[in-house]
């Protein structure tokens, strides 16, 4: 019965998570209720302090023009429309490239440790320096970028707003997304409501769901206000988990044998809507995705009644979508540098 050592590992792993970093860009603050002994805590909603520079970094998620093709935006890989993902296996980016990875939400991100599948990025601002010039996303350069925004009246504006003197820089985009970033955070959803005490917020069902979650250990490693993302973890603990994609997870960014193919592990909240699963996306469904997680990390074969029972709890986890209305872009200039749709990057 190799359970029980198991568990104690992991209970041992979840005392050694990885402390969250300070955010960057304190235009915004969540607080976590700890409400009494739950492994996870509510989501609170997002307080806005800095309102010109959220609604900057909005217009910036939404603007194609910071992609080469002029046709790629964070939220064309990020759709808040569904769940903060595109629903791919793996992401389409410039000139149709079959990107390596999946993509993970962006809702609720600002809970993670640190960004990526394997926390290469320490925070937001960082994180969003990345897929503008990556040759496979966006495809185009923070020069360039920059230029771009520099062309544009209606930007120029609306930096000098947000940041209150006239710099334009990649420093300046980053941080406004990093902002809007923030904001997108998914308070009271069901289990929130019944962490906060409205015992009516779960059925039977789900509750047992959840205390099997419990029991079973999956909160070792998926815990807190994001139920994950606070640390790296193998993929694979008890039985190796069998994929062709290459990805070593945090290895990459180490170099240790030791850290092969441990990754972040990915928050639980809105799981229902950012299928598939695994940074491959090779499951399709929360169903597959619950039986694998029980084999690989904990050796435990769930009955399909059990299985519903997890699945069930974890679409609980659904909460308010952001509401966002889509910005109005400023128009482009004689100066703007073209969209180059069809160029090799
Ligand atoms: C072509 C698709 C694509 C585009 C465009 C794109 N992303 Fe991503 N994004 C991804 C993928 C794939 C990953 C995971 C990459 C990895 O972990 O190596 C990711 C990771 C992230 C993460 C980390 C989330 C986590 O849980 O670790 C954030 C935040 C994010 N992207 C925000 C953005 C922003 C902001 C933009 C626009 C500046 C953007 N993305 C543009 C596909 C895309
Ligand atoms: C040892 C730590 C650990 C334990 C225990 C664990 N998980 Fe995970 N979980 C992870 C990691 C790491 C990933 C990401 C793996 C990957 O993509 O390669 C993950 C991914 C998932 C995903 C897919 C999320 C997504 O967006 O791709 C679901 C669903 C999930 N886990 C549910 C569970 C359930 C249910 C249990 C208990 C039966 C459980 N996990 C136990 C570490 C763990």
């Amino acid at each position: 019965m190799p359970f029980k050592p198991i568990l104690s590992t992991l209970l041992l792993a979840a005392s050694t998570l990885l402390v969250p970093p300070a955010h960057a860009a304190p235009t915004t603050t969540v607080t976590t209720a700890t409400t009494g002994k739950e492994p996870i805590t509510p989501v609170q909603p997002a307080r806005v302090s800095n309102r010109a520079m959220v609604e900057l970094g909005k217009q910036l998620f939404f603007d194609p023009r910071l992609s080469r093709s002029g046709a790629i935006s964070c939220n064309s890989c990020h759709n808040l429309s569904m769940g903060g993902t595109d629903n791919l296996k793996t992401s389409i980016g410039h000139q149709w490239q079959q990107g390596p990875i999946n993509s993970p939400t962006v809702l609720n991100a600002r809970f993670n440790a640190a960004q990526f599948w394997d926390g290469r990025a320490a925070d937001l601002k960082a994180q969003a320096a990345g897929p503008i010039a990556n040759p496979k996303e966006m495809a185009f350069s923070h020069a360039l970028a920059v230029d771009v925004l520099q062309s544009i009246p209606g930007y120029v504006a609306a930096f000098r707003q947000a940041f209150g003197n006239d710099r334009l820089g990649i420093d300046e985009v980053t941080q406004a997304i990093a902002a809007f970033e923030e904001t997108l955070v998914t308070p009271n959803s069901r289990f929130d409501k019944w962490l906060k005490g409205d015992r009516k917020a779960l059925t039977r069902n789900e509750l047992d769901g959840y205390k099997l979650f419990k029991s079973a250990g999956c909160v070792a490693c998926h815990n807190g206000p994001a139920v994950g993302g606070n640390s790296f973890q193998k993929m694979g603990l008890v039985a190796p988990y069998l994929t062709s994609n290459p990805a070593l997870g945090r290895a990459d960014v180490t170099g240790r044998e030791e850290d092969r193919h441990h990754f972040k592990v990915p928050t639980l909240r809105n799981v229902e809507l950012s299928y598939p699963y695994f940074h491959d996306g090779a499951a399709a469904t929360l169903t597959e995705a619950v039986d694998t997680m029980a084999r690989l990390q904990l050796g435990r074969q769930f009955s399909a009644d059990e299985n519903a029972k997890v699945v069930a709890f974890l679409k609980t986890l659904t909460g308010e979508q952001p509401r966002v209305s889509l910005p109005l872009l400023p128009p482009s200039t004689g100066k703007t540098p073209p969209p180059r749709p069809f160029d090799q990057p």
